[in-house]
């Protein structure tokens, strides 16, 4: 199964440092981390990054709000987030923030490349400003009555009450979001990155298969409609880079954000003392894939790859796309109390429970995931705790009671075994192809047939019977060695029941091919239960907790 030693650089998209981890963003750090502890199973050479991605004018004015400098507030952000993924023990081997040395140096060499490419423009625009708060304002900055409808406090340039797409200028009674002021027109001098500069290679690079088929079929509308220039340029005060030779201009935070995976992995390297340059050249053998939301497309299917091949950077090998969280099948709001922080749930929740729940939803594709706490309790009791520990819990006993803790010399179903054994290459394909809810499946139809193994074979009634011995410990042995390839195939996605099954067991995954071989002759260790039941109370309290939460804020 060991195929060639592959290289890999993964990256989660970098949460924004204005606001803590909630279970939407989840869904692609914990579909993230399966597929990097998968990859890590595989012995390939695997490096997971993320960052806090620290610019923009929403991180400056909380900052602000919270009366902290920037950097006193994104150091107590960043612990934050940290303690929430290691919580949800999601395991990067990097986490950085955008706002570094090494992350600004890059930043202005890519720049510096394309600028002397000749893919820089400049022209001057009309924005709005706000005359007390004196500066510019962003779309979201804006607030008034929509056109349409007549709806109040509504931001930027949507209705979220009638859906009316329009310019923020359109709005009746416009006020800044800052400082209550009526906006004014003002023009100011941007920079401009000429994206349709790369128009053919971008169109080359989405057709070869470096995108979902539904991606690469929506940028074809982008690309029939031609690419406009992208505005990476931003007025002060503004909290970011200042863009190399400009006066008072700094870079969009979209800039620099994507290059901070480039700065988070260089950053590791030089923890361990390992070269990094190589790995971002056009002919490295190392691939490059970012998981990331389906918002955020277009900024790493034409944005990005275009600055790497303008700084004349290798482009990434796969942009992963998935769907939003919806909760209970409605979009996560506030108000309805389903809008649940990564800290909330942790508080009355073991985070194995979502991490399998969410890879019993994830596919490929872009498709929503929806969190229905019915079907969640109900998915984690009756397939974690009925189907797979049961295995466990059923056969343990008879070990410890009556063989000596010892497993049978001899596998007594090794046609069974071989079944099960074999079933890795179609869960390890599934792995691969990030359809998680397919190789969930597989594994529960296993446990169904482990099961039914042990339904048939009553070992509880062998016991009963005279010299009975060997006949408990054959079936018995077969149900934990069964039980023991399942826990490997779930150990990207459960590391810490795995572990503890992994003590019961008294082994240790190392290499695929272990599952060739069963446990003969084998002493295990006493079983403690490895996942208890959801208790509906505990789902209760969590989403009280989260509405108590909500009021504070
Ligand atoms: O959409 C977001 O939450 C952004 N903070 C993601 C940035 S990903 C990247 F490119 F850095
Ligand atoms: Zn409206």
């Amino acid at each position: 199964m060991l195929s060639q030693r592959r290289s890999l650089i993964v990256t989660s998209a970098l949460p924004y440092a204005n606001g803590p981890i909630h279970l939407g963003h989840l869904v692609e750090y914990i579909q993230s981390d399966i597929w990097c502890r998968y990859q890590k199973m595989q012995q390939h050479q695997c490096t997971h990054v993320c960052a806090d991605d620290a610019h923009g004018t929403a991180i400056m004015l909380r900052a602000k709000r919270e009366r902290m400098s920037p950097s006193v507030f994104l150091a107590q952000v960043i612990r934050e987030h940290k303690a929430d993924f290691a919580g949800f023990h999601i395991d990067f081997d990097y986490y950085y923030s955008t706002n570094t040395p090494e992350n600004r140096i890059l930043c202005n060499k890519i720049y510096e490349h394309n600028r002397a490419g000749g893919h820089i423009a400049r022209r001057v625009i009309s924005q709005a400003y706000d005359p007390e708060a004196e500066q510019f304002l962003p779309d979201r900055f804006i607030q008034g009555t929509c056109p349409k409808c007549g709806a109040t406090e509504q931001y930027g340039d949507h209705c979220e009450a009638c859906g009316a797409i329009y310019s923020p200028t359109d709005l009746i009674n416009p006020t800044s979001a800052i400082s209550g002021a009526t906006p004014v027109t003002r023009e100011s001098e941007h920079l401009f990155f000429k994206l349709a500069d790369f128009t053919e290679s971008l169109q080359q690079w989405c057709q070869a298969g470096h995108v979902q088929p539904e991606v690469a079929n929506k940028l074809q509308e982008w690309f029939d409609a031609g690419l406009a220039d992208w505005d990476i340029s931003r007025d002060e005060p503004y909290y970011g880079f200042p863009i190399p030779g400009e006066k008072g201009k700094y870079f969009y935070v979209w800039v620099d954000a994507p290059i901070g995976y480039i700065a988070s992995f260089n950053k590791y390297c030089q923890s361990l003392g390992m070269e990094y340059d190589s790995h971002w050249q056009p002919e490295s053998d190392t691939e490059l894939y970012h998981f990331i939301g389906k918002d955020i497309i277009t900024f790493h299917t034409l944005f990005w790859p275009a600055l790497l091949e303008g700084a004349g950077l290798r482009r990434p090998t796969g942009v992963f796309a998935h769907g939003f969280l919806t909760v209970n099948g409605r979009k996560m709001s506030k108000s309805r109390g389903t809008f649940i922080r990564a800290s909330t749930y942790l508080r009355h929740l073991n985070p194995e429970y979502l991490r399998y729940y969410f890879a019993t939803r994830l596919t490929s594709g872009l498709d929503d995931i929806d969190l229905n706490f019915a079907d969640f309790a109900q998915r984690i009791n009756s397939d974690l705790v009925g189907k797979v520990v049961n295995i466990a819990s059923r056969c343990a006993g008879f070990i410890h009671k009556q063989c000596y803790s010892q497993l049978s010399a001899v596998c007594a179903e090794p046609e069974l075994y071989q079944e099960f054994a074999a079933a890795r290459h179609e869960i390890c394909d599934y792995y691969e192809q990030r359809e998680y809810a397919k190789a969930m499946r597989c594994i529960m139809a296993l446990a169904d047939r482990a099961n039914q193994y042990i339904n048939e074979e009553k070992p509880w009634v062998l016991a009963k019977q005279e010299d009975h011995g060997m006949a408990v410990q054959k079936v018995c042995s077969v149900g934990l060695n069964l039980f023991r390839l399942l826990i490997f195939y779930l150990k990207p996605v459960l590391p810490i029941m795995t572990r503890e099954a992994e003590i019961f067991l008294n082994t240790h995954f190392y290499d695929w091919s272990d599952c060739d071989k069963p446990l003969l002759r084998h002493t295990i260790k006493p079983f403690e239960p490895l996942l208890t039941r959801i208790n509906p109370a505990d789902i209760e309290a969590m989403l009280a907790d989260t509405e108590e939460t909500g009021r504070l804020v």
